[in-house]
């Protein structure tokens, strides 16, 4: 497919000013101003993974986004997982610096949604039921992502993204974007055709040559299968405990594989397993090992949704986003050449 080509002009594109229905999460961690630019630049729409960084880090990050391309991009901050001094610092840094948009996670705060719309920032909401879906537009989200349980890193919701999402998208009047499962381009067809006005792809992007995560958990993912995840809440250190995430099985979930819900991290004893450029790293944390971590990687949460079994090589986020666009167009054009012509169909209906 030609580089210039966009196949796919939707409200979602319209909305973020973007040129592809594609939004690379913002994976704390790995989402740097390298991924998310990256990604803006390729023509998708790139979000900063910003969750619990300083005010000074997240000026900083905007910056190097602004000075790698011109193409819009958001922020993702987590406001149930900061602490509000934290939070209104970020937002403040956020907002101060005009980004083009705010996306969000985990429970719904309605004073965040309308800080960061009257700071001028559009806002995206990632939810995962109905109910969270209506309240953040109720508080004035401008599009809805879905996730669905197969996704990687925190996972909200309890259902599969095949019934999560065309019950959202029948329900809300704003875009709603399909989270969780999705690498490849049939996945992205599909999302079109359950309702979706694009993709959120995390795990997609995890492997690329962009991302800040430890080469280690890059060829994790590529040779993950799609029953090589585990749902679970054993890793909860600097989250409230009881937050779900979904990771590759390494040894600490082997140690949970009887329960892997009803765990309280925050009682077991919790060594220090590794360390990175912000210090040590305790067994059990949601810190994710990235370029810089030395230590026991494989105890570490290692990220990953059910679409790791569709990442096969390392590329660059601008190959994600061509991949993903040309297999959705010959997706379509297969669906397509599949349905009978119509004088067919006539004299298949005809009974006799
Ligand atoms: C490594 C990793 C880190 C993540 N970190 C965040 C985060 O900081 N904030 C957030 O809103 N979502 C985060 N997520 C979840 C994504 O927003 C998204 O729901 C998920 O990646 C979708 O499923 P997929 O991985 O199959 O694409 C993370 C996901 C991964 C894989």
């Amino acid at each position: 497919m030609n580089a210039n080509a966009a196949p796919f002009s939707t409200t979602l594109t319209r909305l973020l000013a973007c040129r592809h229905p594609i939004i690379c999460a913002g994976m704390g961690g790995p989402a740097r101003a390298e991924l998310a630019a990256a990604v803006s630049k390729a023509g998708g729409f790139g979000l900063l993974g910003m969750v619990r960084e300083s005010a000074a880090t997240i000026k900083q990050e905007i910056a190097a986004v602004r000075a790698a391309t011109d193409q819009p991009f958001g922020v993702n901050l987590i406001p149930g997982g900061t602490k509000p001094e934290l939070l209104d610092a970020e937002l403040d840094a956020c907002l101060r610096a005009r980004v083009p948009a705010m996306c969000f996670f985990w429970d719904v705060f309605p004073d965040v949604i309308e800080r960061a719309k009257q700071g001028g920032a559009l806002v995206l909401y990632q939810v995962g039921s109905l109910d969270d879906a209506l309240e953040a537009e109720r508080a004035g989200a401008d599009a809805i992502i879905a996730q669905g349980v197969e996704a990687g890193g925190h996972v909200r919701g309890n259902v599969g993204l095949l019934t999560l999402l065309p019950e959202i998208a029948s329900r809300v009047r704003v875009p709603v974007v399909a989270s969780g499962g999705i690498a490849n381009g049939a996945g992205l067809a599909a999302a079109l055709a359950l309702g979706a006005a694009g993709v959120h792809c995390g795990t997609a992007f995890l492997a690329t040559h962009e991302s800040y995560a430890h080469e280690y958990h890059k060829q994790r993912i590529v040779d993950a299968s799609a029953g090589d995840t585990v749902h679970t809440d054993i890793y909860a250190i600097n989250w409230p405990a009881g937050s779900p995430v979904r990771v590759l099985a390494n040894s600490v979930t082997d140690e949970v594989r009887d329960h892997p819900f009803g765990n309280d991290p925050y009682s077991l004893p919790g060594e220090v397993i590794a360390e990175d450029e912000w210090g040590p790293i305790p067994k059990y944390s949601t810190v994710s090992p990235l370029r810089s971590t030395t230590g026991e990687l494989e105890k570490m949460a290692l990220y990953a949704g059910q679409s790791s079994a569709l990442v096969h090589a390392r590329e660059s986020a601008e190959e994600v986003i061509q991949r993903i666009l040309s297999e959705a167009v010959g997706t379509l054009d297969r669906l397509q050449a599949q349905r009978l012509p119509a004088p067919i169909r006539r004299r298949a209906q005809e009974t006799d």
